[in-house]
């Protein structure tokens, strides 16, 4: 597990300066303004930055960039980080310049001179974010956490308004190391066993086993992890911290430890990548750290289903008909189209045990939406326009990439199976959306319900605007913010 940077706040004093050591960072506005920072700086270095800002260089610099002098006369610092952003930057801007810094300081110290910078809070945000490092099972020691310091005119409101963003950034950080765990770690006993710990919290956790689940009729689940030695599990996570007795909104994830496609066996070539595939329920996961964090003052339920696809003597066959808990038949065609089935059945249990006041599930669902949408965008299936347009707002405030996808019965016919009520599969054609008519099969019409395919964003090769390459923890902001905004 990794630990979030610390990140401190202190009174603006522009005598820090000179001593600091590691990183030193000032900011000047775009159109050259240079405040008290800047202006000592200057003065240490001996005209330096004033040559910086009427240089050719710095007509061509843009919002967000960072100039760097190495080893700056005059400073015990071994870089001065210029980072050019405007008095009144949007969210956005604020958090990628934070980005920004953090890559440069790379873990080491970093003291930001923020003076009376506005949105500082979300510079640190930003740099939350992107100091993330997944080094759980790298043997070389890591250096001791180097500390951030902000240095702000006015540190006591920048921390107070920082606080409820660090909790963001703690749940994100749960997100991606869950998202980045192998499967041989992260089992399914493993993953319930780390959920369980946020008890602690004030969640109020319970893990349901097999034996219970078989008790529910929840088959559909079973048949996807029986062929693997970890137990299937459903996990419950509940927070109230609404009025009591006020239906919650549930969140629902896709918790597959790892997906080999099962008798439908993957290729070889990148299968490692499906220790992912439980990306859905660490971002489920996640929220929830969020919500207990910033004790959030609304009633929300998480809830996992968590499995193994494996092959195996014991596991599900090509043509084996299965019966889901609300009671639905279904032939499976494919046993690597498995997540429909793990989710069809927990989401129909938040249903039947919470009558949720709206719906949101997320899973690493199809490679299709990857062909759609790429790694830019998460797919987003709804049946309800409101509730789906408060949460693309939601995603758009957070920068976080999220597309809305269509649904149709032409798109539902596909799923007719000669045998039983349903295939799990509809062909080729528009696989990210007959995934998602399989699950809108299991939602009651009354419900108000996003489905989320994530498969594109929530692991990525390369860096991504917020995360180094790996695990990117997308969907724990926008989750939060749909939350603050909609339920509190
Ligand atoms: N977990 C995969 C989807 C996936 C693919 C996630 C790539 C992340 C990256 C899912 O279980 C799956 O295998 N889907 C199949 C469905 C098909 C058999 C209908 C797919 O997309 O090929
Ligand atoms: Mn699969
Ligand atoms: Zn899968």
């Amino acid at each position: 597990m990794s630990s979030l940077i610390p990140i401190q706040f202190q009174t603006f004093d522009v005598d820090m300066m000179a001593q600091a050591e590691g990183r030193v960072a000032i900011i000047i506005s775009d159109e050259g303004k240079m405040g008290p920072a800047a202006r000592r700086a200057n003065r240490l270095t001996r005209g330096a930055v004033a040559r910086l800002v009427e240089s050719e260089q710095f007509e061509k610099v843009k919002s967000g960039e960072v100039i760097t002098l190495a080893w700056p006369g005059g400073m015990a610092a071994e870089a001065l980080d210029i980072l050019i952003l405007p008095r009144r930057p949007d969210v956005a801007e604020a958090r990628k310049a934070g980005v920004a810094l953090a890559k440069l300081a790379g873990g080491k110290a970093l003291l930001v001179m923020a003076a009376n910078q506005t949105r500082s809070e979300d510079l640190a945000m930003g740099i939350a974010l992107r100091s993330y490092e997944f080094d759980a099972h790298k043997t070389k020691d890591s250096d001791p956490a180097a500390t951030v310091t902000i240095a702000h005119q006015k540190s006591d409101e920048v921390e107070a308004a920082f606080a409820p963003l660090y909790a963001i950034a703690d749940g994100v950080r749960m997100t991606r190391d869950l998202t980045n765990e192998p499967a041989n770690i992260l089992t399914t006993t493993e993953f319930a066993d780390r959920l369980a710990e946020m008890k602690d919290l004030g969640l109020e956790v319970e893990v349901l086993e097999e034996d219970k689940l078989e008790e529910l009729g929840m088959r559909t689940l079973l048949s996807v992890g029986q062929g693997s030695v970890s137990p299937s599990k459903v996990v419950v996570m509940q927070w109230n911290g609404g009025d009591k007795g006020d239906a919650p909104l549930a969140l629902v994830g896709k918790g597959v430890v790892f997906d080999t496609g099962g008798i439908s066996l993957k290729p070889a070539g990148g299968m490692e990548d499906m220790t992912m595939d439980m990306g859905g329920a660490g971002v489920v996961a996640g929220t929830m750290r969020t919500l207990a964090k910033r004790k959030a003052k609304a009633n929300v339920v998480g809830l996992v289903g968590l499995v193994e696809n494996m092959p195996s003597g014991n596991a599900t066959r090509p043509g084996d008909v299965v019966k889901s808990m609300k009671g639905d038949t279904v032939e499976i065609i494919n046993t690597d189209a498995e997540g429909r089935l793990v989710l069809c059945d927990v989401m129909w249990y938040a249903q039947e045990r919470f009558s949720p006041v709206g719906m949101v599930d997320l899973a690493t669902l199809t490679g299709a939406i990857i062909i759609g949408l790429g790694h830019e965008n998460a797919g987003v299936f709804s049946n309800n326009d409101t509730f789906c347009d408060a949460f693309l707002k939601s995603a758009k405030a957070e920068d976080e990439g999220a597309w809305r996808m269509p649904l149709g019965a032409a798109y539902d016919k596909q799923l007719k199976s000669r045998i039983a009520d349903m295939k799990n599969v509809g062909g080729r054609p528009a696989g990210s959306i007959t995934a998602a008519q399989f699950l809108q099969r299991f939602v009651k019409e009354e419900t108000p319900w996003i489905h989320l395919d994530i498969a594109g964003v929530a692991s990525v090769a390369s860096e991504t605007s917020y995360a180094p390459k790996g695990a990117t923890g997308w969907g724990v902001r926008a989750l939060s913010r749909f939350v603050q905004d909609n339920f509190e």
